[in-house]
């Protein structure tokens, strides 16, 4: 599974870059908002820091706007992807640009029936909220089953990005489910390094050695 950071924020990104799993990156308005910096001065730092497929949001609301902001969007970078939402307006701004051979990340995906409308429509990726959907009592790792089990039989090419991922658990079971992208915040894929047996087994080792031969340490 691709990992993919869930953030605008550049020193988040730049801690992550070090480890060098992160796959891309996604952002949605409120992310980008919280920057405070124009979106295509935003993006644009992202893809110097990373070096993958990168998610920009529009935010228009009608297709004749969306359209037009996505072509804006995608000539920021090679790397960008455009995140469209998934409404009617939406799937006709993914059906017309995917045309013209922009890859888009259809987004704020709740059910299969949804899924199934963005990958007939062209979707390079699709965005299912996990975690909103878990929030709602739902059970949002059978929506990525659903969703991964119709594209299978289908051979859509569309990519099931598994987004909204607060825990652990979440991205290994989105993991199980098949999702081709996890994509998650800086705190979530920092959790992921943390298990007790590791730290004990790690200080074991360093004072079995320094007994040896480090005697008066
Ligand atoms: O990319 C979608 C993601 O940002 C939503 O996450 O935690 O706000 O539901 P969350």
């Amino acid at each position: 599974m691709k990992i993919f950071l869930d953030t605008g924020n550049l020193d988040e990104l730049k801690k992550a870059a070090q480890w060098g799993i992160v796959d891309g990156v996604t952002t949605n308005p409120s992310l980008i908002a919280k920057e405070g910096k124009k979106i295509e001065d935003q993006i644009a730092a992202i893809c110097e820091i990373i070096d993958g497929d990168i998610s920009a949001e529009v935010v228009s609301t009608k297709a004749e706007d969306m359209i037009p902001e996505g072509r804006k969007l995608a000539k920021i970078h090679k790397n960008v992807v455009v995140k469209v939402p998934l409404t009617r307006d939406g799937i006709i701004a993914c059906s017309t640009l995917s045309k013209e051979g922009i890859r888009l990340n259809v987004t704020l995906c709740f059910s299969a029936g949804q899924a199934l409308l963005a990958a007939k429509a062209g979707a390079y990726i699709i965005s299912p909220f996990v975690g909103r959907i878990d929030d709602m009592g739902g059970n949002g790792v059978d929506l990525i089953r659903q969703i991964c089990t119709i594209y299978k039989n289908y051979n859509f090419k569309t990519q099931v990005l598994a987004a909204s991922l607060r825990t652990p658990p979440h991205v290994i079971d989105c993991a199980l489910a098949g999702a081709h992208i996890g994509t998650m915040p800086f705190k979530t894929l920092d959790m992921l390094f943390n298990h007790p047996l590791t730290d004990k087994g790690l200080e074991q080792f360093m004072k079995d050695w320094a007994k040896v031969f480090e005697p008066t340490k």
